[in-house]
């Protein structure tokens, strides 16, 4: 798992957080790589459908020309999370932010599949939006997928009749606006940014790490590979999430 070197980095981080009053964590699909969520990239089995690469059928450009193609695509990949379980990586994260041990803890997430809120975490914030939920493009309205009535595709809008869609951010798409603001604010003021398991490639989440060194925190990622970021990173882990996250905050 770590060697001796990888030993020396860890304590490097925990020597970090013992004075840190803000911690800023960025995850990506890796820290679920270990329940079984396929990544996009870096080996991880980008995922294909029906022929059709990922980027068009998660396009902005999809919803318009066949929405109902959008929801199974999303159903399939919703019964693939489904099955998944959070991992060490994920509780490692709840726990220590339920501990209260940090006057400020903010948690964001690249990733769709809930996994965070299911191991506990307290309000993560979900850039790219939550697979279990489906969104009023007229209203604005927000539903679990299981308060949804029916199993009807597209589900039509208890408020206003339109027809809702995942409520996921698409390739084409802009982030939720209070989503992104607040992660810049949080990023911008952290003593210690973890960033876990993102290959950083995708904008605007992968510019938060940069935020957060300009303002002079400590930059650690846990990633296997190496990633666009390491270069800027105080440490780097090269290790599993599941597996380094137990060790920094145990
Ligand atoms: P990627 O698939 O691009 O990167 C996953 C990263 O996780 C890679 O750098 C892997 O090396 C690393 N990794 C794999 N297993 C790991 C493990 N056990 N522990 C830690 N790291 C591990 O995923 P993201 O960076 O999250 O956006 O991708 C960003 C966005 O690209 C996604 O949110 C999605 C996609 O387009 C949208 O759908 C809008």
């Amino acid at each position: 798992m770590t060697d001796s070197v990888g030993q020396n980095e860890i304590e490097r981080v925990r020597t970090a957080l013992r004075s840190a009053r803000s911690v800023f964590v960025l995850t990506g699909a890796g820290i679920s790589a270990e329940s079984g969520v396929p990544t996009f990239r870096g080996g991880g089995g980008a995922p294909v459908w029906r022929g059709m690469p990922f980027e068009e059928l998660s396009s902005a450009e999809m919803v318009v020309r066949d929405l109902p193609l959008v929801w199974e695509w999303f159903d399939y990949r919703l019964g693939i999370v489904g099955d998944c379980a959070p991992n060490p990586g994920h509780l490692a994260l709840a726990e220590i932010q339920q501990s209260g041990r940090f006057e400020e803890f903010t948690l964001v997430t690249q990733n769709i599949d809930g996994l965070h809120a299911q191991a506990g975490s307290t309000e993560p914030i979900e850039l790219h939006g939550n697979i279990q939920q489906a969104r009023c493009p007229s209203c604005g309205l927000i539903l679990k997928l299981d308060q949804v009535a029916g199993d009807d595709r597209p589900p039509v809008c208890p408020d206003c009749a339109a027809r809702m869609r995942p409520n996921v951010v698409l390739f084409g798409e802009n982030l939720p606006v209070d989503a992104i603001m607040t992660a810049q604010d949080r990023a911008a003021g952290c003593d210690v940014c973890l960033v876990v398991g993102t290959s950083a490639l995708v904008y605007p989440a992968a510019a938060l790490p940069g935020i957060a060194k300009n303002a002079d925190a400590f930059l650690v990622e846990i990633n296997p590979e190496q990633t666009a970021l390491t270069p800027i990173c105080d440490v780097s882990i090269r290790g599993k999430s599941g597996d380094i996250l137990p060790l920094i905050f145990g």
